[in-house]
C-alpha cells in the first residue's frame, strides 16, 4: 500500500537523528533529562528566531488541541474555524460541549476577514491554518491578524507547512499576548512518528493554556529525535526542495491528462479531481491500485488530497490514475 493520505514526509529522518537517540537511550530509566529539553528549546529558538521564553514543546499538534480544549472548557470559550480546513480533534470539541462556529472561506479560499472580525468577541478562540490544509493556499496575510487579535480572546495560527511555504507571522508573538503560533516536526523534519511539535507564545498565555499538561508528556526518545533533526537543517531543506521538485513533476504530468484537474498548493500535497467522479469514488478506485489518498468533503467533495511521496511512489500513482476509466 502506498500511503499518500496523511501529508507525511516520504523520506526517512536525517542521519543526525539516530546518534542522538542512541546517546539518550541510556537515560530511559529516568522520566526526564532536563538538559535535553533545554538544549532543544535553545536550538529551536535559534532555528525560529524567537527568544527561548516564547518557545514551548508539545507532544504533537494534536496533543496541543487537547490542552486547548481543556483551557476553553475552563474559560467557557467557543471555537471558530473556517472550512474547508483541518481541525485536529474537532469531534472532541463538540463531545465535551464546546460550541464551534464555522465562518467558511470565501470563494477563492481566503479568510472572510470582514465576517470573522464582526463575529469575534472575547469569548471566542479563532483557529487559522496558513497555508491552509486542505486548500493549500495563503488564507491571510500577517498585516490583518492584529485586527483579528483585537476581537478574539485568542488566535491559534497553525504553521504546520511553514518550511514548504516560508509563510510565517512568528514575530506577532512578541507584540501580542493573545496569539499562539503552532508548528510541528511531523512534516519537513520527517518525524511524524516521534509525536513532537512546538508553539510560540507569550509566557503568561502559555501558562494558562498549558494548565492541564503533564510534566513528562514528551518522551526522552522524541526529544532526542527532534534535537537530532535540528542538527541538520540542510537535510530538512534538501527534503523540502526534493518534495517540491517531485510535486512540480506530478502537477505537470497530471495537467496533461484530459479529464483530471489538479490544484497545486504551497504545501506537500496537491488536490485532484476526475470528471464524473466524487472524491469517494476516486479514492476507492485508487485504493484498488494500492494507493491511499484522502477524499475531501463539503465544498471540495469532488477532490482528493494527494500527499507527495517519493519519485517511485508518484510514478505508481500516475500510472494508477491513468488506468482509472
Ligand atoms: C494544519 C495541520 N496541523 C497539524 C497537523 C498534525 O501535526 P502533528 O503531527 O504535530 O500532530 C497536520 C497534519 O496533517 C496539519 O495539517
Amino acid at each position: 500500500m502506498i500511503i499518500l493520505s496523511r501529508n507525511e514526509c516520504p523520506f526517512p529522518p536525517s542521519n543526525t537523528v539516530l546518534p542522538k537517540i542512541k546517546k539518550y537511550v541510556i537515560s530511559l530509566n529516568r522520566y526526564e533529562v532536563p538538559e535535553l529539553s533545554e538544549s532543544l528549546i535553545t536550538k529551536l529558538s535559534d532555528y525560529v528566531g524567537i527568544s527561548e521564553g516564547y518557545v514551548h514543546l508539545v507532544p504533537g499538534s494534536e496533543a496541543f488541541f487537547v490542552y486547548l480544549r481543556e483551557y476553553m472548557l475552563m474559560e467557557h470559550l467557543h471555537f471558530v474555524f473556517s472550512s474547508p480546513t483541518f481541525v485536529p480533534a474537532q469531534e472532541d470539541l463538540s463531545v465535551v460541549g464546546i460550541k464551534t462556529y464555522d465562518i467558511p472561506l470565501t470563494k477563492c479560499f481566503k479568510l472572510d476577514y470582514a465576517r470573522l472580525k464582526s463575529f469575534g468577541d472575547k469569548k471566542k478562540v479563532l483557529y487559522i491554518i496558513n497555508p491552509n490544509n486542505p486548500t493549500g493556499n495563503k488564507v491571510i496575510g500577517c498585516k490583518l491578524i492584529p485586527r483579528l487579535l483585537q476581537h478574539y480572546k485568542l488566535v491559534v495560527l497553525d504553521e504546520a507547512y511553514y518550511e514548504f511555504s516560508s509563510l510565517t507571522c512568528k514575530n506577532l508573538v512578541h507584540e501580542y499576548p493573545n496569539i499562539i503560533i503552532l508548528r510541528t516536526f511531523s512534516k519537513a523534519f520527517c518525524l511524524a512518528g516521534a509525536r513532537i511539535g512546538y508553539f510560540l507564545a507569550e509566557p503568561e498565555l502559555t501558562k494558562a493554556v498549558m494548565r492541564t499538561a503533564r510534566k513528562y508528556d514528551i518522551s526522552i526518545l522524541s526529544l532526542s529525535a527532534a534535537l537530532g533533526a535540528l542538527e541538520s537543517i540542510d537535510y530538512m531543506n534538501h527534503v523540502v526542495e526534493k518534495i517540491k521538485r517531485i510535486k512540480e513533476y506530478v502537477v505537470e504530468a497530471i495537467s496533461r491528462i484530459s479529464d483530471i484537474q489538479v490544484l497545486d498548493t504551497l504545501c506537500n500535497f496537491i488536490l485532484i479531481k476526475k470528471e464524473g467522479y466524487s472524491s469517494t469514488r476516486l479514492s476507492n478506485e485508487l485504493l484498488k491500485h494500492g494507493i491511499m489518498v484522502k477524499p475531501l468533503q463539503g465544498r471540495l467533495n469532488e477532490y482528493v488530497r494527494v500527499s507527495i511521496g517519493t519519485e517511485k511512489e508518484m510514478r505508481e500513482f500516475l500510472s494508477a490514475i491513468k488506468k482509472i476509466r
